[in-house]
């Protein structure tokens, strides 16, 4: 049943476009003038690619040619609408411009008549809908706020039944000693870090200072902090140590300093989205993932029993609604995201690569990849929507997980599309990536896509049962690594026909973005943006794309993930982890994906005196959605017998000719 059409709406103004018309028809100025900015018929922009040329005056002395198709289009628009019938002047000026869009909707088949009654129905019923709609959700930028009710589910199982959650069985690193220089103590990992703190060896606060130094001290070459928390640090390594004296030890990361990509809230302290436009933000918001690091000191009374970690689940011991784990992290940095979550570029400058530090870091995750491959902080949590962790964790040489998606809760984190962004962590190893992953990990009604995902212990997982696919781009050496270990390794290629995987990535991010961003673009802050061919061109042509064609691509994005489930007949593949194609398709699909560096390579155009710089080499380890804990496996099992991933980037010594 559809409802009583509204009354109509008052007299449009009469619309600029037009006086062009009766000028052009009747009466021309002496001088030629450009076209008027003609911004806002029906809601269309006027194309702007006219072109007016004033014609030498001969006989016909005032006489002005527009060479456009648009002429053409008004012309005919013109002979078929009665020009006596002065009440359909306005029309005519309407039906013409949104005659010369519909191109841009690859719909241009409407006869005059059904682009009139067209006009029409979008003056009287989608515009005010829309402005509804956008004072209802799009006032603020960036998605913090009123989460789409259209839900991407990545499980392939349905809703998996939920196992009671327990802790990970990591291998108890024992015989661990403080070394003397506080590079050694920056490069070391969370599992040995953690074993000097709980064994006493070293406090929360001296390793506290020890990052705080390292960031302040590389950060003005790298540029790859916004934000360095001092004050928040000493305080969260004060509660850390006090803890420790008094017997209480909360797991792993109790007082391991980290960084958190700044398009996470955190309160009190700036927000900026590495963006001019957001650079004094302060939103007092602790995001989900933060709160799974700081949580014990909201529930204190809670940890009174703890041995190695606590997991809060039942309501007696603590507030009924909090069911966090709690961690004991101290942050230390808020680092650089790319501006709006894109790229390496930021409002204040472009973060390096430190295995190159002549060659930026890409992004948009660019400050966690840096600041973790420099050993500015043991690990760090970044983000990805397209690439944004497998890109800069491969640049710059760090193991990185992009977890399923739904695997993180999203609360407090800057949007970009609501069924694509995840959270995930950047570490020296794949066994501090299960560490953090399994801290960070859970769901929250902030976050409808978030699910308490069932992932397995990747310490447990009997890799010799395993069948692991490698595509042709797979770094032979870790197949050849795993295959020595017992891993069954098959030459592997993904069948299927979808062939529009890099567009429906495409349609699906952008639109999504400027949903989040709409009143950024409409304010004209776009116009300062850092990168200006980036995003504002992309969501300037995302205002093109109309509904029915954001459905198809999901609908499209519905058939390559059923094809992918099909030919995914493997446990696991091994395949580039920055081939574009499988960037775009490993997130449409929601599978998660290791990052590890397999190597090095001379740089290309080396100084003549030689140079310590180099250019990583790394690979991918993809699983299904929800076995994260397979490619975990996988990366560490090849880990345990490299040394790969602990070698250090040469930010101390570049050599000569290697200055920045
Ligand atoms: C447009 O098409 C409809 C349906 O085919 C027809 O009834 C109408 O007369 C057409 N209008 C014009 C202006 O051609
Ligand atoms: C790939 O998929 C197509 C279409 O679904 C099918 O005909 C073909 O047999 C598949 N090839 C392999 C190697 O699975
Ligand atoms: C996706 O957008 C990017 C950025 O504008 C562009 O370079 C790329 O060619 C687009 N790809 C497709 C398949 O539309
Ligand atoms: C992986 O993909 C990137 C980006 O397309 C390309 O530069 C690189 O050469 C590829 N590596 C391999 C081993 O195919």
């Amino acid at each position: 049943m559809r409802l009583p059409r509204r009354a109509l709406p008052p007299p449009r103004p009469h619309p600029p476009l037009l006086h062009l018309l009766v000028l052009l028809s009747f009466a021309v100025p002496e001088t030629a003038a450009a076209p008027p900015r003609t911004s806002s018929i029906v809601g269309m922009a006027w194309p702007t690619k006219c072109t007016w040329l004033p014609l030498p005056t001969s006989g016909m002395s005032h006489s002005y040619t527009l060479f456009s198709k648009y002429h053409k289009i008004w012309k005919e628009t013109k002979e078929a609408v009665s020009a006596n019938d002065v009440s359909r002047q306005e029309t005519i000026s309407g039906v013409i411009a949104l005659k010369g869009s519909m191109k841009y909707f690859d719909a241009d088949f409407f006869n005059d008549s059904k682009l009139r009654e067209m006009e029409d129905g979008a003056i009287e019923f989608n515009v005010p809908a829309f402005r509804d709609n956008r004072k209802l959700v799009a006032l603020e930028n960036g998605g913090l706020h009123n989460p789409s009710a259209l839900v991407f589910k990545s499980s392939w199982n349905g809703e998996s039944k939920i196992s009671k959650r327990k802790s990970l069985d990591y291998p108890i690193t024992s015989s661990v000693h403080r070394p003397s220089k506080d590079e050694d103590i920056a490069f070391m990992s969370i599992m040995e870090l953690g074993e000097l703190i709980r064994t006493k060896q070293v406090t929360s606060r001296e390793l506290t200072d020890v990052f705080l130094r390292r960031l302040k001290r590389y950060s003005p070459v790298i540029k790859s902090v916004i934000t360095v928390t001092d004050d928040l640090a000493y305080k969260q390594a004060k509660e850390a140590d006090d803890l420790l004296e008094q017997g209480k030890y909360l797991g792993l990361l109790h007082g391991i300093p980290y960084g958190l990509k700044d398009i996470i809230a955190v309160p009190e302290y700036k927000t900026t989205w590495g963006s001019k436009t957001f650079e004094n933000q302060v939103l007092d918001i602790e995001a989900y993932v933060y709160k799974r690091f700081v949580c014990f000191r909201l529930y204190d009374s809670c940890v009174s029993d703890v041995v190695r970690s606590i997991v809060v689940t039942s309501s007696h011991l603590c507030m009924p609604s909090f069911r966090l784990k709690s961690t004991g992290a101290v942050l230390v940095a808020k680092l650089v995201t790319g501006s709006l979550a894109y790229d390496d570029i930021w409002f204040g400058g472009r973060t390096r690569n430190p295995w190159n530090i002549e060659e930026f870091s890409t992004g948009s995750s660019a400050g966690p990849a840096a600041s973790t491959s420099a050993g500015m902080v043991p690990f760090a949590i970044g983000s990805e929507t397209a690439g944004s962790i497998t890109y800069p964790a491969a640049r710059c040489g760090v193991t990185a997980l992009r977890p399923t998606f739904g695997t993180v809760a999203r609360t407090g984190v800057m949007s970009i599309s609501e069924s694509l962004d995840k959270l995930g962590p950047f570490c020296r190893s794949a066994i501090d990536c299960a560490v953090v992953l399994d801290e960070i990990r859970g769901k929250d009604a902030g976050d409808p896509s978030s699910r308490e995902v069932d992932i397995e212990d990747p310490f447990h997982v009997d890799i010799t049962q395993l069948t692991v696919g490698y595509l042709d781009s797979a770094e032979m050496e870790v197949v050849n690594v795993l295959s020595a270990k017992g891993v069954k390794l098959v030459p592997f290629k993904l069948n299927y026909t979808v062939e529009s995987v890099q567009s429906i990535l495409n349609i699906t991010m952008d639109v999504d973005m400027l949903a989040h961003f709409d009143n950024w673009q409409r304010e004209g802050l776009d116009n300062v943006y850092e990168a200006q061919d980036q995003w504002p061109v992309e969501l300037r042509r995302a205002r093109l794309i109309p509904a029915v064609e954001y459905l198809q691509a999901q609908r499209a994005r519905g058939k390559l993930i059923r094809e992918v489930k099909e030919s995914f007949t493997v446990d696991a593949f091994i395949g580039n982890a920055t081939d574009w194609e499988l960037v775009c398709l490993g997130n449409l699909v929601g599978m998660p994906v290791a990052v590890v560096p397999t190597g090095f390579k001379s740089i290309e155009d080396p100084p003549k005196s030689g140079t310590r710089r180099r250019t990583t080499i790394t690979t991918g380890i993809y699983a299904p959605p929800d076995h994260d804990h397979i490619a975990l496996a996988l990366a560490m099992a090849y880990q345990s017998v490299t040394d790969h991933h602990k070698q250090r980037p040469p930010i101390d010594d570049l050599g000569s000719d290697n200055d920045v």
